[in-house]
């Protein structure tokens, strides 16, 4: 069997099927290359008894792109031999858009990054008018550029303006917005259709050719060498800076790329992208993204952390205790998810008000066109509002999120419990509070489970789950299925103070505010996390958490180890926040002073008296810098050593999407084994000797590096 079938029908067209041999999507692996340029090199021989070619596939999709598998497993040591393979897979398709023959793809399903650089490659291209086709070029997304003629041919087509967003966002269309940027020639109802579509085009295009090979053709919007294009560009690469702050190689390539394949010749642009695409493809930030965010994501969407002999259970309603800020984006989710949702709150004023927030939302989206006004009623018909608990009888889950308080979780999780059916499952959306203790106010423990919500809900992607000491494995089966059918992205960790994210995220901002303590400037201090690749700087997400609740968490931290006859460790942070509040009365962002200053007009700046009480001599850049990434990395190796996480991919995933961390590390402890395991030792007791004990390497970390041996 071959990747690529060859047919030749009456008319004298050949199709070329793409069938990856045992796999459901079509890649370009080495199975795929050699078929296709086997097929390049029979339609060059029988090319006078042909009138056509068309591109088609046997899958439900049309092409995926390149194979990840092969891509990650390349690393520096193979650059010459990943250039000369990339320019030999480009070479198959130059001479198949140059045969003089008329080249249409049929695409009959989303073509992504490889599949739609094959795509690119024809001389026109169909699609079903299918409202889940994409198309596109998301390679950026995963630290790569598309490497098989994608930026050369869009810039080309489009010209720079138009096809630049695309490439360095990485962003799908869908078929009716490629047809009305011209990158489709036309929609088909159905598969035959399609066929006679393409069939039709080749015959009335006989003598065809790649519009950009044809005589006289202008890029639209001009090259790079004309004056209007001369004078925006150099301005293009310091904002495009702005954006990764440095830490993404592939958004500068795909930009230097794009600029650099117009002011040459098409085989000469072809080899710079090769350079460009053999730079990124063995460089450690694409590994980073590819094994983060392709593959560690797939096993956790694919249940990796779900138990696995318990059957999927499906939601039809369930109710939401307390329509505050949380309980109100959680409603939403979940009615979005078509679950009809109670959701209570101690007045029914109260609990109108939080489904108020989903009318918000979704009046948005319907003003953007996102969303049908049906639609948007519907979703809003399955949000309760309740204040009584007999509503809550028929839920198949409840989750609370009302105050953080034990004595309020206490009493809602008794009342709930007095009204649910003996096989619902009661959650909390507790961020501090251990659920093992909340767990104790049920009769049913091994029904209770932590869901840990994310703020804003309707934004952020991920649900911790958190396992209590008596959480059957059942309701951690039904809990994770929830977070699925409502399309979040669920990692699972066992109970222990702040959990995985918020403890971890805990020491990123105590890290911060040490430094403010030692005298360091408070803006190099967010910028050293900015330019890392932290998404905003400590002191800023202090001021908008707010001072004051560190000091609560503390403080019940405190009472919890006093209870157990310990003394919780101390932290050169807590002086400072004390100072901050107590001496400055400064709580944060909701109080309208904290680090920053917040004018009513205008935007926040640093307050400018902390250089008054704090300041010292200056550290090197890179020691913030690393003491900033290092201790998050740290802590996160101590969880895991502890039990809490269980897998590297709940680490990973959950340090990106529950709180920012440097996405092109690829988490946690990616950024631990692309520093490489046993340097990151090294330098973790360096910092312990400037900087304190908290930087010791963990006793996991010294075996990983002892042996050699990765994440
Ligand atoms: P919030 O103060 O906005 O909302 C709490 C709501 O609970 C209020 O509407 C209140 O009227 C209601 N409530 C109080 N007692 C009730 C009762 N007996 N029955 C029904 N409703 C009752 O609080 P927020 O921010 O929504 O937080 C809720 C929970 O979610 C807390 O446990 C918090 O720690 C947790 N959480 C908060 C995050 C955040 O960013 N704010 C993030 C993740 C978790």
């Amino acid at each position: 069997m071959s990747d690529v079938r060859y047919e030749k029908d009456q008319d004298q067209i050949v199709t070329l099927t793409f069938d990856s041999q045992n796999q459901s999507a079509n890649t370009m692996n080495a199975g795929f290359r050699r078929d296709f340029h086997a097929s390049i090199q029979r339609l060059v021989t029988e090319k006078s008894s042909i009138k056509g070619v068309i591109l088609a596939s046997a899958k439900q999709t049309f092409f995926a792109g390149g194979d990840l598998n092969e891509l990650n497993a390349i690393g520096p040591d193979d650059a010459d031999q990943v250039f000369r393979s990339n320019l030999e897979g480009k070479s198959d398709l130059r001479i198949l858009e140059t045969l003089g023959l008329p080249v249409v793809a049929a695409i009959n399903g989303a073509a992504l990054g490889g599949g739609w650089e094959l795509a690119l490659t024809c001389h026109a291209r169909f699609a079903l008018d299918d409202a889940k086709l994409r198309v596109g070029l998301p390679e950026v997304t995963l630290g790569l550029l598309p490497g098989a003629g994608g930026v050369v041919r869009s810039v080309r087509l489009l010209g720079l303006e138009q096809a630049l967003p695309l490439l360095l966002e990485g962003k799908a269309l869908n078929a009716q917005a490629a047809l009305k940027m011209g990158l489709l020639h036309g929609l088909a109802k159905d598969h035959s259709e399609l066929l006679t579509l393409a069939k039709k085009w080749i015959l009335d295009h006989p003598e065809s050719k790649q519009v950009f090979d044809q005589e006289g053709y202008k890029v639209p919007g001009g090259t790079p060498k004309q004056p209007r294009l001369g004078e925006i560009l150099p301005i293009a690469p310091a904002m495009l800076l702005e954006k990764t702050k440095g830490c993404f190689p592939a958004p500068s390539a795909i930009l230097s790329c794009a600029v650099e394949s117009l002011n040459v010749d098409f085989d000469t642009a072809t080899r710079i992208e090769a350079r460009y695409f053999t730079q990124l493809a063995t460089g450690q930030v694409a590994k980073n993204m590819i094994s983060t965010f392709w593959f560690q994501l797939n096993a956790i969407k694919g249940g990796e952390s779900r138990p696995k002999d318990i059957s999927k259970q499906k939601f039809s309603r369930i109710g939401v205790l307390g329509a505050g800020m949380m309980g109100a984006g959680i409603a939403y989710a979940a009615a979005k998810a078509g679950i009809t949702v109670y959701l209570k709150d101690l007045t029914i004023e109260a609990a109108e008000k939080g489904k108020s927030y989903s009318a918000k939302i979704l009046d948005d989206r319907l003003k953007k066109g996102q969303i049908s006004e049906a639609d948007r009623n519907s979703l809003l018909e399955r949000i309760i509002p309740v204040n009584q608990y007999e509503a809550l009888a028929s839920c198949e889950l409840v989750i609370e999120a009302v105050f953080e308080d034990r004595n309020v979780k206490k009493e809602v999780t008794e009342s709930t419990l007095g009204v649910l059916g003996s096989d619902a499952i009661m959650a909390s959306n507790t961020s501090t509070l251990p659920i093992t203790s909340l767990a104790k106010a049920s009769s049913r423990p091994e029904n209770f489970i932590g869901l840990h919500f994310f703020s804003p809900v309707d934004k952020m992607q991920l649900v911790e789950i958190i396992v209590g000491e008596k959480t059957s494995k059942q309701t951690l089966a039904r809990g994770f299925d929830f977070v699925r059918q409502i399309d979040k992205i669920p990692i699972v960790v066992n109970d222990s103070r702040g959990f995985y994210t918020s403890r971890v995220f805990g020491c990123f901002t105590n890290e911060g505010i040490a430094m403010l303590g030692e005298g360091q400037d408070p803006i190099t201090i967010e910028r050293a996390a900015v330019q890392s690749g932290m998404p905003v700087g400590p002191l800023a997400v202090s001021d908008e958490v707010s001072l004051n609740l560190f000091q609560l968490v503390r403080k019940a931290t405190e009472a919890d180890y006093a209870k157990a006859g310990k003394t919780a460790p101390q932290h050169p942070a807590s002086a400072v926040v004390d100072r901050m509040v107590n001496e400055f009365g400064r709580k944060g962002k909701a109080a309208g002073a904290g680090f920053y200053e917040y004018p009513k007009e205008g935007k926040k700046f640093v307050w400018p008296e902390l250089k008054n009480h704090y300041h010292g001599p200056a550290l090197a850049f890179q020691d913030m810098k690393d003491r900033l990434l290092f201790i998050q990395a740290i802590e996160t190796v101590r969880i895991l050593e502890e039990n809490v996480l269980m897998t590297v991919a709940d680490a990973n995933i959950g340090s990106i999407f529950g709180f920012g961390f440097a996405p092109w590390s690829g988490g946690t402890l990616q950024f631990i084994n692309s520093y490489g395991v046993r340097a990151f030792t090294v330098r973790a007791k360096e910092l312990a000797d400037l900087y304190g004990e908290r930087f010791n390497p963990p006793k996991l970390l010294i075996e990983k590096s002892e042996k050699n041996e990765k994440f």
